[in-house]
C-alpha cells in the first residue's frame, strides 16, 4: 500500500529543509510513547517536529491499515456510497485521505483535531485532497463534539488509546450519535487496542448497531486472552522513512485491529481469516472466525479442488467465502 501521490508530494514539501537527525531524534521519541501508551496530558504531536515524525514515520502505516479496514467494509456494504466524512481524531487527515481514495461519491470531509502542531500540517496538506468542502475543527473530544456535523461515515482511527478510559464511552456513544451509516474505529493491532475495541463493539451493539467487519456475527467474541484478533497491512517505506527508523527493508507491517458498524446490515458474513493461512501437503489450514460465533482451525484438503484453489488464494484477514472441511480443531 502506497500514499496517493498527491498525499505524497504535499508531505514532501512539509519535510523539506528538516534534518535527518532531528527527524529520527523525534520518531525515536514518538514511537517510545506510542510504546507505552504514555497519556501524561500532553499530546503526543506537540511540536512541528514531531508532526513531521508523524508525517515520515506513522501516517504510511496508519493509511494502510485504514485503507484496509474501509477494504473489508466495501465487502460487507457495497452499495455504501457516502457523501460525508468526519474524521475525529484526525491528525494529519489520514483517515480522510483514505476515504476519499476509496469512496470517490465523498465530497465533504469534517477533520476534529485538539493538537494545534497537526492541525496546522494537516490543513496544508488537505488543500490537495480530492472533495468539494473540508473544514477543519480545533476541538477537543473530552468538550462533547457539540459543534460536530453528523456524517454517512464516521472514522476514529487509533485515538482511543491516547484517552483515558473514562472518556472513550461517551466519545463512542456520541460517534454513534453523529453516525448517519457507517462507523469504523481502528486501533493498534495489540491486546490492549484489541479490548479497547471489544468494549466498543459491546457498547454499539447495545446501541443497536449492525456489524459489518471484521467479525461475522454479533455474539460474543470467542476469542480468550492470552489469543487476540488482530490483522496485519503491508505499508512501503520511503527513503526518508527507513533512514529515519534506521531499517533497511523498503516495507513494514502494520499491526492494527478495527471494527466496522453500520445502521444497516451486512449484505452477508463470511467466515474471517484470523492468522496467516499455512499451506501443506495436506492442504490449507485456516483460523477463521466463524458467522454462528465460534472460531475454528480448518483444513481446505487439496482433494478439495476448487475450494483447495479459492483457499490458497486467501490472506489474514479476508473473508472467506469457502465451503470448508469440518472443524479440525475448536479455539474456545
Ligand atoms: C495517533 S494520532 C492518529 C491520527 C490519525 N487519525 C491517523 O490515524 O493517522 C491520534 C490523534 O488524536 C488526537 N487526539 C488525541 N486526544 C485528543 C482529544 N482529546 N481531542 C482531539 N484530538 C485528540 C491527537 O492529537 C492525534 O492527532
Amino acid at each position: 500500500m502506497q500514499l496517493p501521490s498527491a498525499l505524497r508530494q504535499a508531505i514532501d514539501q512539509e519535510l523539506t529543509g528538516i534534518t535527518l537527525a532531528d527527524l529520527a531524534a523525534a520518531s525515536a521519541l514518538l514511537s517510545q510513547r506510542y510504546r507505552a501508551e504514555t497519556r501524561d496530558g500532553r499530546f503526543h504531536l506537540n511540536d512541528e517536529l514531531a508532526a513531521r515524525a508523524y508525517l515520515t514515520t506513522r501516517m504510511p502505516a496508519t493509511y494502510s491499515a485504514i485503507s484496509a479496514s474501509f477494504a473489508a467494509i466495501i465487502e460487507a456494504a457495497p452499495d455504501f456510497q457516502p457523501k460525508s466524512v468526519l474524521d475525529v481524531g484526525a491528525g494529519p487527515g489520514t483517515a480522510t485521505w483514505a476515504a476519499s481514495s476509496i469512496w470517490d461519491s465523498i465530497t465533504d470531509g469534517t477533520l476534529i483535531e485538539a493538537s494545534t502542531a497537526i492541525r496546522m500540517v494537516g490543513e496544508r496538506l488537505s488543500k490537495a485532497l480530492p472533495l468539494d468542502r473540508v473544514t477543519w475543527l480545533a476541538q477537543r473530544i473530552g468538550d462533547g463534539l457539540r459543534d460536530a456535523p453528523s456524517a454517512d461515515l464516521v472514522v476514529l482511527a487509533y485515538v482511543l488509546d491516547e484517552l483515558d478510559r473514562a472518556a472513550r464511552t461517551p466519545l463512542i456513544a456520541r460517534l454513534w450519535e453523529l453516525t448517519a451509516h457507517t462507523m469504523v474505529i481502528i486501533e493498534p493491532g495489540t491486546t490492549e487496542g484489541w479490548k479497547r475495541i471489544l468494549a466498543a463493539r459491546d457498547q454499539l451493539i447495545a446501541g443497536g448497531a449492525h456489524i459489518l467487519a471484521p467479525c461475522p456475527h454479533a455474539e460474543t467474541c470467542p476469542l480468550l486472552a492470552p489469543d487476540w484478533c488482530h490483522f496485519s497491512a503491508r505499508t512501503a517505506r520511503s527513503r526518508l522513512h527507513r533512514e529515519a527508523k534506521g531499517g533497511s527493508v523498503p516495507w513494514e507491517d502494520e499491526k492494527f485491529i478495527y471494527l466496522g458498524v453500520s445502521r444497516h446490515p451486512a449484505i452477508s458474513h463470511a467466515p474471517r481469516v484470523l492468522a496467516p493461512p499455512h499451506v501443506s501437503k495436506a492442504g490449507v489450514s485456516l483460523k477463521l472466525c466463524q458467522p454462528d460465533g465460534s472460531a475454528a482451525a480448518r483444513t481446505v484438503a487439496k482433494r478439495d479442488g476448487a475450494a483447495f484453489k479459492a483457499a490458497k488464494k486467501l490472506d489474514w484477514g479476508d473473508a472467506a467465502p469457502i465451503r470448508s472441511s469440518p472443524p479440525t480443531e475448536q479455539q474456545h
